[in-house]
């Protein structure tokens, strides 16, 4: 079980939701109804799931792939510890997990 936070970009709204080993981290966003598009659904052709991860939780996570970096580059709000959520799957050793939603993410209802 990973314990993961959603932190709203102005820092108002947090979230907590128990995730299970196998998830995807946007499937877990999207399932808490988190403002995160995710338009390619994992197909690495888009950078609506970009997430901004806490420093420390960054550390413990596999390195992006390269096509991965390539597409963060385009994120808008991109900083250093940037991840899509996408490509994030969540494991038993992974106890917890701080992300903040980028300024202006919008999901399909358009919040
Ligand atoms: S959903 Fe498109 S790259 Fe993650």
């Amino acid at each position: 079980m990973t314990r993961v936070t959603f932190i709203s970009a102005d820092g108002e709204q947090v979230s907590t939701v128990d995730a299970e080993p196998g998830q995807r981290l946007l499937e877990v966003a999207q399932a808490d109804n988190q403002p995160l598009e995710g338009t390619c659904e994992g197909q690495m052709a888009c950078s609506t799931c970009h997430v901004i991860v806490a420093a420390e939780d960054f550390e413990r996570l596999p390195a992006a792939s390269e096509e991965e970096e390539d597409l963060l580059d385009l994120a808008a709000h991109a900083t250093r510890t940037s991840r899509l959520a996408c490509q994030i799957l969540l494991t038993e050793e992974l106890e917890r997990l701080d992300v903040r939603i980028p300024p202006g993410a919008t999901n399909w209802m358009g919040r």
